[in-house]
């Protein structure tokens, strides 16, 4: 998709707020809201967060240092799962699975959600350092047996957050070129 030439055509008179007014009704390019693919684990945050009381960070270790907030390494989970096969049946299953890429030396081919198109710019980091929580932007993932997409990504949404009109309200850079460069 040719991004300038749609850039271009955007009239410069529009005020921003009517322009995300706008883009969010559009759908196109990022992922949708709702997503939510069977994993080949069946991994659960409710048991991993809520139960057992492990932060965000201790597995997706770079979200408050980069762009990209990262997905745990193996060795993070088999630090455990060596140890704990499971209680019941079907986590014996699914933590047999585990095993069975860790001992191919494979990492687990989970399936992407959240995704932005290639020309937008978004820094977790900065998200994170402003204090942002995750669940603003995530939904209540502690409580999601299997992850799904909680909000729509879209730009009206992004823009809707940075002029202010969010709850709690936040304020960043909205000119064009803050996350498209
Ligand atoms: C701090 C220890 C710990 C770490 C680290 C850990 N787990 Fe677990 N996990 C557990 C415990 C405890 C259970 C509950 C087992 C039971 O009683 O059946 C569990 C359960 C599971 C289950 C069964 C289904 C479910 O979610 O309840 C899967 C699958 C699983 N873990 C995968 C993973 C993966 C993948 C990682 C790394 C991203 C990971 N675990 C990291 C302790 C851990
Ligand atoms: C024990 C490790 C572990 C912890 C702790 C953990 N996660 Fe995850 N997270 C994973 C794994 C593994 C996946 C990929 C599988 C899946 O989607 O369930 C994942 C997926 C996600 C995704 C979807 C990524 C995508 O593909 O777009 C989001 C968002 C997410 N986690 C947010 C959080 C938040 C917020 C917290 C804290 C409330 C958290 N996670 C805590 C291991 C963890
Ligand atoms: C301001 C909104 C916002 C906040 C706050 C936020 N995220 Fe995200 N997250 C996103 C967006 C947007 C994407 C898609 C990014 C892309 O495609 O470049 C994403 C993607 C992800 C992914 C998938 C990345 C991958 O490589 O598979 C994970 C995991 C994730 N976020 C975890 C977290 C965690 C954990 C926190 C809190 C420490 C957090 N996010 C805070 C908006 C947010
Ligand atoms: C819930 C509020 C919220 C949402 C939603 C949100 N942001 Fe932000 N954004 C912030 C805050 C707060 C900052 C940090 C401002 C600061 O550090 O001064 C920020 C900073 C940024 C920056 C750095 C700007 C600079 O100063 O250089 C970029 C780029 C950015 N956001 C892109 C996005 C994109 C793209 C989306 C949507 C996919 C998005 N944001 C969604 C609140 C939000
Ligand atoms: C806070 C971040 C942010 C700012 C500021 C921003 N955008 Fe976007 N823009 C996005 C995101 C995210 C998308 C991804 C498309 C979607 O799903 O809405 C996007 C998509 C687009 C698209 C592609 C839509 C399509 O039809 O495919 C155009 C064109 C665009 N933006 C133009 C602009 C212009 C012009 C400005 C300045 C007036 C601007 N953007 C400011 C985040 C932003």
């Amino acid at each position: 998709m040719n991004l300038r030439s749609r850039w271009l055509a955007v009239p410069g008179f529009i005020c921003i707020a009517a322009l995300a007014t706008m883009l969010s009704a559009y759908s196109g390019a990022s992922s949708s809201e709702g997503n939510s693919p069977v994993q080949p684990v069946k991994f659960r945050h409710t048991v991993h967060v809520d139960t057992l009381k492990m932060n965000c960070l201790y597995c997706h270790y770079s979200a408050n240092k980069s762009f990209d907030p990262g997905l745990p390494a193996m060795a993070t989970c088999m630090g455990c799962h060596t140890v704990v096969a499971g209680s019941t049946p079907g986590n014996k299953e699914e933590i047999q699975k585990l095993a069975g890429f860790w001992n191919k030396k494979q990492p687990v081919p989970w399936i992407r959600l959240h995704k932005l198109p290639e020309y937008v710019h978004f820094p977790h980091m900065r998200h994170v350092n402003a204090g942002v929580t995750c669940q603003t932007c995530h939904g209540q993932i502690q409580n999601m047996k299997q992850v799904y997409q909680a909000s729509s990504l879209n730009m009206g949404w992004c823009i809707n957050c940075h002029i202010g009109q969010s709850n709690p309200p936040f304020r960043a850079r909205y000119d064009c070129s803050a996350c498209h460069y």
